[in-house]
């Protein structure tokens, strides 16, 4: 059902009566002009799509962009010791409902990737203020959820949640692009990580979360279905794996005598698919990255880098992958005389979403009269590492062709607006008391 039939459709107008009706078009206009603002330097560097990551200087006017959108609000704005930026219209003792996503993006990535939730729960914001609802919000954009600034994905929620600790901050998380630790960049951007700890404060007092995200895959789009409500999402391990082999002279080194560490790597890449296939049940495994040293077109390479990002909806079928996938590159690399060593960069489970929350959420878009489905999500969010202290759900919304992490990702205003309308009217219902209970 398109948006706009569903928009005038009488069973929309069918919902139940303390449902509170937006101006969806106003909203989707908002959206629109924010999403285009945002997708435009300063608010991104590079060229191609949106490249922003934690403490460059379109992160952090981005940040401000934001902060300056919600103190309009009323809302007491913060970045908390690691560059987390959370927002709050109530006394931080007092009990909330958590909204939002995360602003920063791949490199050369889309405009609607985390930020569309940002701006989702900035329009809730909006509306319990204007409409006087009320409602105790609080409202968080994450750091580095996107791993592009310091290859460490999740960062922020990982902090608060105790998955990742100060002192990774201070030797394991360096920026990609100059090798300085997420401690000194941090420092340098005015924070405190030495606080690292107190990043915690940003989950306290959440009677419940909701992250509205586009889907980032096609499902509802195949389907002609206008929301998925998420009630799990996929574990993931993200590693490296390094052939180590021995560089020599393109031109006079013989086949026989080679130890050619790309040649392991292509190998290794091969089997990788294969076993992500054989594995099926929604398992995925990725090569993003890859170097090769020295990296000269007339020198066989000495060293091989490659990424992996192995995902699947059940913990025991990634690990089985990670060890068949270690056992597999031991395998060809001795077998040429070369040696692979596998360094895990972090691992997060399978998060099962709460369903009280869950349900919440499915109350609303049922209201809609739109069809939904309840789904899991294959992509990684914040809200995983969330879901283990407060009550958590996620909310998906189409995206053309499923296409994200790409220039081409795009997300329709309008399904943005009827998706802020159902995150309204489940927050007022979380709101109520015992709601997330
Ligand atoms: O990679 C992910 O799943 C997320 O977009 N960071
Ligand atoms: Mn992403
Ligand atoms: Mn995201």
């Amino acid at each position: 059902m398109q948006t706009s039939q569903l928009a005038s459709s009488p069973v929309a107008s069918r919902a139940a009566p303390a449902w509170k009706r937006i101006d969806r078009d106003a909203c989707a206009r908002r959206i629109a002009r924010a999403i285009k603002k945002l997708s435009a330097p300063p608010f991104t560097s590079g060229s191609a799509g949106v490249t922003r990551y934690a403490f460059t200087e379109a992160y952090m006017l981005a940040l401000g962009y934001l902060s300056d959108q919600l103190n309009d609000l009323g809302f007491a704005v913060k970045l908390d010791p690691v560059g987390n930026l959370i927002a709050r219209n109530c006394p931080s003792s007092s009990a909330a409902v958590g909204l939002g996503s995360h602003c920063d993006s791949v490199r050369g990535g889309g405009s609607y990737d985390g930020t569309l939730g940002v701006l989702a729960a900035i329009e809730v914001a909006r509306l319990s203020y204007e409409q006087g609802y009320d409602l105790p919000l609080q409202v968080i954009s994450w750091v580095e959820e996107e791993a592009s600034g310091f290859g460490e994905m999740l960062l922020g929620s990982r902090l608060a949640t105790g998955w990742i600790d100060e002192r990774a901050l201070r030797t394991k998380v360096r920026s990609l692009d100059d090798g300085q630790s997420f401690f000194d960049h941090a420092r340098e951007a005015g924070l405190e990580p030495e606080r690292a700890s107190e990043a915690s404060s940003a989950i306290e007092n959440l009677t419940a979360w909701i992250e509205l995200h586009i889907e980032q895959g096609r499902v509802l789009e195949d389907a002609g279905e206008q929301f998925g409500v998420v009630e799990a999402i996929a574990g993931y391990v993200h590693a490296d794996i390094e052939i180590h082999g021995q560089p020599d002279h393109a031109g006079a080194t013989p086949m026989g005598l080679r130890r050619d560490a790309a040649i392991v790597a292509a190998q290794f890449m091969l089997e990788l698919e294969r076993l992500a296939i054989e594995a099926a049940g929604g398992s995925v495994a990725t090569v993003g990255e890859i170097t090769l040293d020295p990296g000269a077109i007339n020198i066989i390479p000495g060293r091989a880098r490659l990424s992996l990002d192995v995902r699947a909806p059940i913990d025991t079928t990634v690990s089985s992958i990670i060890e068949k996938a270690t056992t597999t590159a031991d395998e060809l690399a001795l077998s040429r005389g070369l040696q692979a060593i596998y360094r895990e960069r972090q691992r997060m489970p399978s998060a099962a979403l709460a369903p009280t929350v869950v349900k919440a959420i499915e109350r609303s878009v049922e209201a809609t009269g739109a069809p939904w489905r309840r789904m899991m999500s294959g992509a990684a969010h914040d809200t995983m590492c969330i879901a283990s202290h407060v009550p958590s759900a996620m909310l998906f919304v189409p995206c053309r062709h499923g296409i994200s992490h790409s220039p081409r990702e795009y997300a329709s205003p309008a399904d943005a607006a009827l998706g802020v309308e159902v995150l309204l009217n489940t927050v007022m219902e979380l709101s109520k008391p015992g709601g997330s209970r």
